[in-house]
């Protein structure tokens, strides 16, 4: 299957070589076009992909186009590639934040049905451990549904979800590694006060926030039994707990990511 890539910027790009690790793609089935023509050339030559000048090209050529421009282009780039999609009828992937199916859709002002397929990645797609959400919309078949789920499963984890919680998959896994982040470097910013220099506080603190994802992932228990595991009685973790709590931890994460959810809601009605 030949795939096309409008944007081949950091998401493209980490999307492009998880294809090709995982083997989803041989590098000679993947089209790039990218308005950053020199860019683009030099990511192509090191992957061993196609690369176009012309988005015309790319879509008469390619089975499945993914558009990874950001959301503020992306209505540009399908006016200027509208012809090119109604004549060769490529499924279209977007992976643009905020853009529902039914907006790319009312792009084309046609009845003609347009296989709509969209996700919702995250950055982590650039280490191979990215989470995404994926949907069609009515004209999209449960294949190209599946098709898309087993590329961006070469990237990390895909789930099919309804498009209606798209903003809340945008929360707990689009924005949620900026407070994982956070939360990392308050943990290391707490060591720097105590003594330790940042640079190892910050190293020991991803390794252990890192296992802590891991054991969470391999676990079959909840995260509550894992805690009461780590709390020993009267001992200096359910100290931090309690400490954590009165400062309202769970429900300051819980108003974070409502916010987070509210937003992107908003954004999506503009
Ligand atoms: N990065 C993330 O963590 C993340 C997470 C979830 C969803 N997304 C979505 O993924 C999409 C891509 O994000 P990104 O982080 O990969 O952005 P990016 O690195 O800026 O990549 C976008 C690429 O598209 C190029 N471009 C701009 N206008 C174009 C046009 N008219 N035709 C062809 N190419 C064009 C850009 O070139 P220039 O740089 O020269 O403008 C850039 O190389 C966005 O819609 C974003 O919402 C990203």
């Amino acid at each position: 299957m030949k795939i096309g890539f409008i944007g081949a910027g950091n998401m493209a790009s980490a999307i492009v070589e998880g294809m090709i690790q995982n083997g989803f793609s041989q590098p000679e089935d993947l089209y790039l076009y990218d308005i950053s023509t020199e860019k683009v050339q030099a990511f192509a030559k090191k992957v061993g992909a196609h690369v176009s000048t012309d988005p015309q090209e790319v879509i008469q050529t390619v089975d499945a186009l993914i558009l990874a421009v950001k959301p503020n282009v992306i209505k540009g780039v399908l006016l200027e590639a509208k012809e090119a999609i109604l004549q060769n009828n490529p499924l279209i992937v977007s992976i643009a934040a905020g853009t529902s199916t039914e907006t790319i859709y009312e792009v084309f002002e046609t009845d003609q049905p347009i296989r709509i397929v969209r996700v919702m990645p995250n950055m982590n797609a650039m280490v191979g451990e990215g989470a995404a959400a994926v949907c069609g919309n009515a004209a999209a078949t449960k294949e190209d549904v599946s098709l898309i789920i087993d590329l961006f499963n070469a990237v990390g984890k895909a789930w099919p979800l309804e498009e209606k919680y798209f903003s809340i998959f945008t929360a707990i896994a689009g924005s949620s590694p900026a407070y994982a982040f956070l939360f990392i470097d308050s943990i290391a910013r707490a060591a720097v006060k105590n003594g330790l220099p940042k640079d190892l506080a910050l190293e020991m603190a991803t390794q252990a926030i890192l296992g802590s994802a891991e054991t969470l992932a391999h676990s079959k228990e909840n995260p509550w039994t894992l805690i009461d595991r780590v709390s020993s009685p009267g001992g200096t973790t359910v100290a931090g707990i309690v400490e954590l709590e009165d400062n309202a931890f769970i429900s300051t994460v819980i108003k974070g990511i409502d916010a987070t959810i509210r937003k992107d809601e908003e954004l999506g009605k503009k």
